[in-house]
């Protein structure tokens, strides 16, 4: 108790046991220390992992078993039809089985998705990417979306990559900026050849991409997914084993069904969805920042309560966003003290939050 008293929440300042967080501790006559640890969903995940690393650091201690709680999230998609989403349920999430080829070595895969084209996906990806790389960890960013790839652009790199390794085993190298590796079709084809693949092919060249890249160890791989959801994000669903996926919608977006279908997708692959954001969810105003709600915000967090989905954040529509696409860096890197900067790196704290949940609840 006094280990984890020394611990205080970043946000209410109060210590883990003061603060309600940690309950049933329990400590058997091997050494093995368990706990329930409830997490709110707006609680970085970080808390649970300096819980288990103060225990384990007290001497007699053998094990620690911390038992995740989440209160918000539901046992089933509920309003979303059903299925087998929202296995968030500590205890109850299967194992995850290895990943093909040289992804055995990415710690965790998330694919930023939507139902529909134009709703910030690729700008939430490599904000994601980027957060995920400043906060020390080692990022990959793969950008799936073979029809229109602008990942490069995002991170104004224009070069190709090299290819390494002997005869019959060689590697395509992953191109660097702001601290991610990067993969994208953007990088292959010539910048005046329209990318006119067709469904086998398009599964070919992913596969390719997820095989035949050097990725190396990675602690995150995002996916940045190509609009919609029809066959090929399907069969790219299936080729990766996602820990999850990152749905983006707009607020006009959340009534036209778009969301739900693209919800629905994953489930029909049973792939959980670790949340929702709600991106270009008002102005941010040039002036002071402060959001001015123009097509009316809030539709994404309820959409995600309806689905028993946790809710990531809201992206306010800002100039800081434009701008960080004409920099040739994400906006976490080159605006971060924007109110989109804010939003994102909130958002990524969430995802983040969600993984450790995961990693959490499988150990
Ligand atoms: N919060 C925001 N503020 C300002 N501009 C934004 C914001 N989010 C996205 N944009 C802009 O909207 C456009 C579409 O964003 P993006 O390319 O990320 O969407 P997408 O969902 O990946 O699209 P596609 O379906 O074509 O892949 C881009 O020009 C991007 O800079
Ligand atoms: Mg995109």
């Amino acid at each position: 108790m006094a280990a984890l008293a020394a611990i205080s929440h970043p946000v209410s300042g109060r210590d883990l046991i003061a603060g309600g967080h940690v309950q049933n501790i329990e400590v058997d006559a091997t050494g093995v220390a368990r706990f329930q640890f409830l997490l709110q969903p707006a609680d970085p995940g970080e808390l649970v992992k300096q819980a288990r690393t103060a225990v384990e650091a007290i001497g007699g201690i053998t094990e620690v078993k911390v038992n995740v709680q989440l209160p918000q999230m539901g046992p089933t998609g509920g309003g979303g039809g059903g299925g087998r989403q929202g296995g968030l349920k500590p205890g109850s999430v299967p194992a995850p089985t290895p990943k093909p080829g040289l992804l055995s070595d990415v710690g965790h895969i998330v694919a930023v998705s939507s139902g529909k084209g134009g709703v910030g996906k690729s700008m939430v990806a490599a904000n994601l990417a980027a957060a995920f790389a400043r906060g020390g960890r080692t990022v990959g960013l793969l950008d799936a979306d073979i029809y229109g790839p602008n990942i490069p652009i995002m991170f104004g790199v224009t070069g190709r990559p090299s290819v390494t390794g002997d005869k019959g085993r060689e590697l395509i190298e992953p191109l660097e900026a702001h601290g991610v590796r990067l993969m994208s079709l953007g990088f292959l084809l010539d910048p005046e050849q329209p990318a006119i693949m067709r469904g086998p092919l398009i599964s070919g060249v992913l596969k390719q991409f997820l095989q035949q890249v050097n990725w190396g160890p990675l602690d995150i791989m995002v996916v940045d997914m190509p609009p919609g959801t029809g066959d090929a994000q399907l069969s790219l669903v299936q080729s990766i084993d996602l820990d999850g996926a990152v749905m983006v919608t707009t607020p006009q977006d959340v009534s036209t069904g778009d969301v739900r279908r693209g919800v629905k997708m994953f489930e029909r692959v049973n792939t959980r969805v670790l949340g929702i954001v709600e991106n270009m969810s008002g102005l941010a105003c040039p002036h002071c920042g402060e959001p001015i709600d123009v097509f009316g915000a809030g539709g994404g967090e309820k959409l995600a309560t309806e689905m028993k989905l946790p809710f990531l954040g809201r992206v306010p529509l800002d100039p800081a966003v434009a701008k960080a696409g004409d920099a040739g860096a994400p906006t976490v890197v080159s605006a971060p003290e924007s109110a989109a900067g804010h939003a994102l790196n909130e958002v990524s704290e969430k995802v983040l939050g969600a993984l450790s949940v995961l990693a959490e609840a499988r150990s």
